[in-house]
C-alpha cells in the first residue's frame, strides 16, 4: 500500500518561487485582457456609428471575461492538454471571451460580418449554432478571431472568442447553464426535453419579434392626424 509520502508529497516552495509563478501567470494572461479591450472597443465603435447613422442600437449588452486560472487548469485536465504555457496558448482559444447580445438574429450576423471584415481581424474558427443549433437547442454564433495587440516587446496576435446571440438565445443559455451546473451532467430527461421545447419557443419568439421590427421600420408611416385636419 502507498503511504502518504508517495502520493503528491508536498514540495518546498519558497515565497520567491510562488511570487514568480504568480507573476508568470499574470504576464501570460495580460495580452488576453488587452485583446478583449481591442475587440470591445471595436464593438463600441460599431454600435456608436450605427446609432449615429441609423438612429438604432443593434446591441442589448456586451459582457466579457478573461478565463480564471482555475478554469484554465480545469480545461487543461479535461482536454488532456500539456500543462505548459505554449500548449495552453495554442489549444485554449477561449481564454479571452466576449459575448454580444443583440436584439435580433439579423443583428448578430450583421455585427459578425462587420467585425470579421476589419483588416486587422483574422478569423480562426466559426461555429454557427444559429444556423445549426446544438441537439439540446443551444443557439449562438461563435467566432474565434485573432486581434493584434502592440506590447512594448512587439505585436502579438491574441485569440478572442466572440459569441453573438439574441436576448432570447441568451436567456435560454443562461438558464440551461444553471440547470446543468445544478444537476452536474445528470439532468433528468424530462427537463432536457422541456429545455429543448423552450429553445424552440424562444426561436419562434425571435422570428416573430424580428418580423414585427421589420414591419415597424419598413412599413408606411401612418399619417400624422394633425395634418389631416383642415
Ligand atoms: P468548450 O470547451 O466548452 O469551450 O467548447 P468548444 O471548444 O467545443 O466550443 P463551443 O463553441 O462548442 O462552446 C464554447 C462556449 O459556448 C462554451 O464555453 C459556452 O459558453 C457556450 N456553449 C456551448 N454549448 C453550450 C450549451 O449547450 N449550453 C450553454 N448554456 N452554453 C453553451
Ligand atoms: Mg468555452
Amino acid at each position: 500500500m502507498l503511504d502518504d509520502t508517495d502520493v503528491d508529497a508536498p514540495v518546498e516552495i519558497s515565497p520567491a518561487q510562488l511570487r514568480s509563478l504568480s507573476d508568470e501567470l499574470q504576464r501570460f494572461l495580460l495580452p488576453y485582457r488587452f485583446g478583449l479591450q481591442e475587440v470591445a472597443t471595436k464593438i463600441d465603435i460599431l454600435r456608436d456609428e450605427f446609432l449615429y447613422l441609423h438612429d438604432y442600437n443593434p446591441i442589448e449588452h456586451v459582457s466579457s471575461r478573461v478565463k480564471s486560472p482555475d478554469s484554465i487548469v480545469d480545461k487543461v485536465g479535461r482536454k488532456g492538454i500539456e500543462p505548459d504555457f505554449d500548449s495552453i496558448r495554442r489549444r485554449i482559444t477561449d481564454i479571452a471571451g466576449i459575448r454580444i447580445t443583440t436584439s435580433f438574429t439579423a443583428d448578430a450576423y450583421r455585427l459578425f460580418d462587420l467585425l470579421t471584415a476589419q483588416a486587422d481581424i483574422s478569423v480562426q474558427r466559426v461555429k454557427d449554432y444559429i444556423a445549426r443549433p446544438k441537439p439540446n437547442g443551444y443557439k449562438s454564433l461563435h467566432a474565434v478571431v485573432q486581434v493584434p495587440v502592440f506590447l512594448s516587446t512587439g505585436p502579438v496576435d491574441v485569440p478572442v472568442e466572440v459569441q453573438f446571440r439574441t436576448i432570447a438565445m441568451d436567456f435560454w443559455a443562461s438558464l440551461e447553464h444553471k440547470i446543468h451546473y445544478k444537476y452536474r451532467q445528470q439532468v433528468p430527461p424530462e427537463l432536457l426535453a422541456e429545455l429543448k421545447d423552450a429553445a424552440d419557443s424562444a426561436a419562434v419568439l425571435d422570428e416573430r419579434m424580428e418580423r414585427l421590427h421589420r414591419e415597424l421600420h419598413e412599413g408606411p408611416r401612418p399619417q400624422d392626424p394633425r395634418l389631416l385636419t383642415v
